[in-house]
């Protein structure tokens, strides 16, 4: 074979196979920063060479730079929570379809956009927390139970335009239908202790102080409060009980931190490779862990002992996407009943 033949034929297949594609670095866009981080992506570098520049923000700040850059964005990939926003990004034309069998085998179908544009690594839990000297866990065995009049003046929940509140009123359209989750919203905002004001942990907060007596948080606020070094905070742990909703029935709310690749990514095929090693058994540890959350591979087990206190539980297997899609009915049902 002449030399230029082989030449051709070595363009070709480069072209034809991104895994040829010697990528050297790695553009990731983050809105997480936890400690496990460093040794996730220390973890990555060791592996395949790639050199991880990181660009961290806020989440949606993230969305709206990436937005901004367009087809220049430098952006690979970008990392964030809550399904809800990986959709967002989605609508905006963020990402690109990826095909992986790893990821595929890797990532139950309900944790990843089934187009492929987003996959989720890690699961969260929307659960109900309530003050342990006041209520019974039996009580708070679903999210409907929120809506008894029993509750009035005594339920916390943040603002509505909240992303988590919007991917729990998304899955509630899904299973319950709208007008019934139009009746739950209406109850519940009807038992209000206060005006929504302030993040997850204020509620949990206002639970332990006796402002309220239930109150709606994700999962990983408490585990944050039960962990704490600060004494003040484990205290207010202590007070707090958390039921994991809808154990008889269809399971608890459960969304993702996930990830994506960019559509005018400049290292597609390392951004892919990215992705197939946060689903790998060590990566899900480190993701998962670094906020007191489950690997959504479920064969893979994080030593947490807030996490293995909870024990194993029924969570809704509603894909992922269906928190996105239903997000403006969401909105708009939470305007409709004057949940702010
Ligand atoms: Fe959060």
């Amino acid at each position: 074979m002449s030399v230029l033949k082989s030449l051709i034929l070595l363009a070709a297949l480069a072209l034809s196979c991104p895994a040829l594609a010697q990528d050297k670095e790695l553009n990731l866009y983050s809105a997480r920063h936890y400690q496990t981080d460093e040794a996730l992506y220390a973890g990555f570098t060791r592996l395949t060479g790639i050199r991880i520049n990181r660009i961290e923000a806020g989440e949606d700040a993230l969305i709206e730079r990436i937005r901004n850059e367009g087809a220049r964005s430098p952006a690979d990939l970008m990392i964030t929570v809550d399904a809800g926003r990986l959709w967002r990004a989605e609508q905006l034309g963020l990402f690109q379809p990826v095909r992986s069998a790893l990821l595929e085998a890797r990532i139950p179908a309900n944790f990843r956009e089934p187009g492929g544009h987003w996959f989720g690594f890690s699961m969260r839990a929307r659960v109900i927390a309530y003050n342990k000297a006041r209520v019974k866990p039996g009580e708070v065995s679903t999210y409907e139970a929120l809506a008894d009049p029993k509750w009035k003046g005594r339920l916390c929940v943040r603002s509505s335009s909240n992303m988590y509140n919007l991917s729990l009123m998304a899955a509630l359209i899904e299973r319950l239908g709208e007008a019934q989750a139009e009746a739950w919203g209406k109850a519940v905002r009807a038992n209000l202790a206060r005006e929504p004001k302030g993040g997850d942990t204020d509620q949990l907060k206002g639970v332990a102080a006796g402002e309220c007596d239930v109150a709606i948080s994700n999962h990983y606020y408490y585990a944050r409060l039960a962990r704490s070094a600060k004494a003040e905070e484990r205290a207010v742990a202590e007070k707090v009980g958390v039921a994991f909703p809808d154990q008889a029935g269809r399971g608890t709310h459960v969304n993702i931190s996930g990830a994506g690749v960019m559509r005018h990514a400049p290292h597609r095929a390392a951004a892919i490779r990215f992705l197939e090693y946060l689903a790998s058994d060590e990566a899900q540890r480190y993701f998962a862990d670094g906020n007191n959350e489950w690997p959504v591979v479920a064969a893979v087990r994080v030593a947490n002992p807030v996490l293995s206190a909870f024990g194993t539980f029924k969570f809704d297997p509603v894909n992922v996407a269906v928190l996105g899609r239903n997000q403006p009915a969401a909105q708009k049902l939470y305007d409709r009943v004057g949940w702010k």
